[in-house]
C-alpha cells in the first residue's frame, strides 16, 4: 500500500505557501508517497474536501501569493468531536501522515492530531513572523517588502505636503513587520507592542524635528500596540495616535492602514526558497515516519523541534534591530 500524506494550509494565508505546497507534492512523489490535497484547512479536512494531487497539479504556482489549497478557520476543529471527525476522515482515506503549513494556531491543532496517532510535521507560514523556533516564517519577507514599497510611495506625498504620515501594519501581537519595514524605510518613529511607547515623547520628537527644518515624518505603527483608550477593540491605534499628534503638535497628519495587501503579492526569492527547503524536509521526515515535529530555519539551517516543545516557546523580538532604529532615528 502506497503511503499517503495529506497537505493543508491553515490560518492567515502567506506568500510562499504555494511554493511549500508545490515542494511537498513533488517531494512526496520523489519518496513514493501519494500526496493528497486537503482544501480549506482543518474545516475541509473534517468535511472531506480531499483529493490526490499529481506533479502537474502544482505547476505554475510557485510565483503566486495565497494558497491553492485555500485556508479557513475552523471552530469545529477546536472541539474534541471535530478533531475526532478529522482523524476519522484521514483514516477513511488511508492518509497516515500530514504536512501542516500555517501559524501557531494551526500547530496546536496539528499536535492534537499527532496525539491521536497521525504522523504530523508542521512548517511555519504567517506574515506575522511570530512563531518560535525559526528565524523567519514563510510570508514575512514578502510582507515586509510590500510594506516598504507602500511606505516609499507615502514618503513621496509626505515630502510634498510637509505632513506626518502614520502607516499601520499587520502582525497581530508581534512588532516584527513594523520594526523590519520601519527600519528598512528609515521611519522616524516605530511603535511596536513589545516596547511601551510614550506619546508625549513622540510629540516632543516631532517638535524638535520641526525646529531642525525636518518638514515631514513617517511613523510606522504595529496594529497590536496599546490603544489610547486602552480598549483592545478594533479601533485603529494609528487613527487614535494620529489624532493625538495633530492636536498636540499642530502638524497635519494622515493615516494609512495597509491591511490585507500585506498578505498578498508574488513571494520573494527568500520566501520561495524558505518554503521549498522547509517543505522538502517536512516530507522527508514524514517519509521516515518521524512526526510530531515543527521545522524552522535557524541560522540558515533547517532544524526540527518537538512540536510540544515549540508550542511552549515564545518568539522573541530581535532587539538589535530596535536598538539600531533608535540610533538611526535620533534627531
Ligand atoms: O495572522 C496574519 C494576519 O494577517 C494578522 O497580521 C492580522 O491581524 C490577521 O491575520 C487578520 O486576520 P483576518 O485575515 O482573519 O482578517
Amino acid at each position: 500500500m502506497v503511503r499517503r500524506v495529506g497537505i493543508l494550509t491553515s490560518g492567515g494565508d502567506a506568500p510562499g505557501m504555494n511554493a511549500a505546497i508545490r515542494t511537498a507534492v513533488r517531494t512526496a512523489l520523489h519518496y513514493n508517497l501519494e500526496p493528497w490535497a486537503i482544501y480549506r484547512g482543518y474545516h475541509g479536512l473534517i468535511h472531506g474536501e480531499l483529493e490526490p494531487m499529481g506533479s502537474r497539479d502544482v505547476s505554475g504556482i510557485i510565483q503566486r501569493g495565497g494558497t491553492v489549497l485555500k485556508s479557513a478557520r475552523s471552530e469545529e476543529f477546536m472541539t474534541p468531536e471535530g478533531r475526532d471527525r478529522a482523524v476519522d476522515m484521514l483514516r477513511q482515506h488511508d492518509i497516515d501522515s500530514l504536512v501542516v503549513i500555517g501559524g501557531d494556531g494551526s500547530f496546536r491543532g496539528a499536535l492534537s492530531l499527532q496525539e491521536q496517532g497521525v504522523n504530523v510535521v508542521c512548517i511555519p507560514a504567517t506574515i506575522d513572523n511570530d512563531i518560535p523556533c525559526t528565524d523567519y516564517s514563510i510570508g514575512f519577507d514578502t510582507a515586509v517588502n510590500t510594506v516598504m514599497d507602500a511606505v516609499n510611495k507615502i514618503r513621496d506625498t509626505a515630502s510634498s505636503h510637509d505632513r506626518v504620515y502614520l502607516v499601520e501594519v499587520m502582525g497581530r501581537h508581534s512588532g516584527y513587520i513594523a520594526l523590519y519595514s520601519g527600519l528598512a524605510c528609515g521611519a522616524d518613529v516605530i511603535l511596536i507592542p513589545e516596547v511601551p511607547y510614550n506619546l508625549d515623547d513622540v510629540c516632543e520628537k516631532l517638535r524638535q524635528a520641526a525646529k531642525l527644518d525636518k518638514t515631514y515624518n513617517i511613523i510606522v505603527v504595529a496594529e497590536g500596540v496599546r490603544r489610547l483608550d486602552d480598549s483592545d477593540g478594533s479601533a485603529s491605534p494609528a487613527m487614535q495616535i494620529g489624532r493625538y499628534i495633530a492636536n498636540q503638535v499642530g502638524l497635519e497628519t494622515r493615516i494609512t492602514i495597509l491591511g490585507h495587501i500585506q498578505r498578498g503579492g508574488d513571494p520573494t526569492v527568500r520566501d520561495r526558497l524558505l518554503a521549498s527547503r522547509l517543505a522538502y524536509h517536512a516530507v522527508e521526515l514524514v517519509a521516515r515516519g518521524r512526526g510530531g515535529k515543527m521545522l524552522g530555519e535557524v541560522n540558515q539551517q533547517i532544524t526540527s523541534f518537538d512540536l510540544a516543545y515549540a508550542l511552549a516557546q515564545e518568539k522573541q523580538l530581535n532587539m538589535d534591530y530596535y536598538r539600531l532604529y533608535n540610533i538611526l532615528s535620533s534627531i
